[in-house]
């Protein structure tokens, strides 16, 4: 593989940085950088560490994505996304079922900040989607239609499972941003994922970004963990012609 597409493939992937300690995700981004170059801070690590854990991280290179999947009346996301546009952050995101009003006013908030629509979460099967909220449509068609409602209110794009990809690329188009968690390498654990596929998979299917956490995060080597992941990633993207995306 070229340096080109290995370049290409590392910037595909986001890392999770799921502690409840500042001090180990700082120590997770120095032992990968620079083979992983973006990062993504969650619930946890911001609920430990707010602001001050974001900044950090920025500090020591690479883009973040901050993961609050925001989902409040609008004049309180609007509020919310606005800190995240001062900290500079690189992606964001709300919940879609948020609905319209609640996405415009982030978008109008946040500026260039990367603002992304969180559609269904990956943790959630069409059996648990059917009994829970009663909606009679499959997941894929819900998602299909959030991410048209999510570009009507200029959203950058969605956050959903890479089992989603096309119904987006029918709905929306190729020019809107698909970042999918539920990423798991065959020999990683599935956990608390259910809507899942493997790197190569999500590439092909046409996945922007990888989210990946615990594959990576909980490996004996992180560092080579990532390095194979990026490698099949390469890969993937070889096979779909694509090396400077
Ligand atoms: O460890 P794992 O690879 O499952 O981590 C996935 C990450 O992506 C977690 O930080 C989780 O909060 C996030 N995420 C998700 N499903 C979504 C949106 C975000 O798993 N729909």
């Amino acid at each position: 593989m070229s340096d080109v597409l290995a370049d290409v493939a590392a910037d595909r992937v986001i890392v999770a940085l799921d502690t409840p300690k500042v001090e180990s995700a700082l120590k997770i981004v120095d032992r990968l950088t620079p083979t992983v170059s973006r990062f993504k801070v969650g619930l946890e690590l911001f609920c430990a560490g707010g602001l001050q854990a974001v900044s950090a991280i920025q500090k020591s290179g690479g883009e973040l994505f901050v993961d609050l999947k925001l989902h409040d009346i609008p004049n309180t996301v609007a509020g919310a996304a606005r800190v995240l546009n001062n900290a500079g952050v690189w992606m964001t995101n709300v919940h879609a079922s948020g609905g319209r009003d609640m996405m415009t006013a982030a978008r109008e908030a946040l500026g260039e900040t990367i603002l992304l629509a969180v559609t269904v979460l990956t943790s959630i099967d069409q059996q648990t989607f059917s009994e829970h909220w009663q909606i009679q449509e499959s997941i894929v068609d819900t998602v299909g239609r959030w991410a048209e409602t999510a570009a009507e209110c200029g959203l950058d794009g969605v956050v959903c499972s890479p089992q989603e990809v096309e119904i987006i690329r029918q709905t929306v188009g190729d020019d809107f941003l698909v970042v999918t968690p539920g990423i798991r390498p065959k020999w990683a654990a599935a956990g608390d994922q259910r809507r899942i596929t493997t790197p190569q998979q999500a590439i092909e299917r046409g996945s922007d970004y990888l989210v990946i956490g615990r594959p990576i995060t909980q490996a004996d080597n992180p560092q080579a963990a990532a390095e194979k992941i990026i490698a099949s990633v390469g890969t993937s993207l070889e096979g779909r012609g694509i090396d400077d995306r």
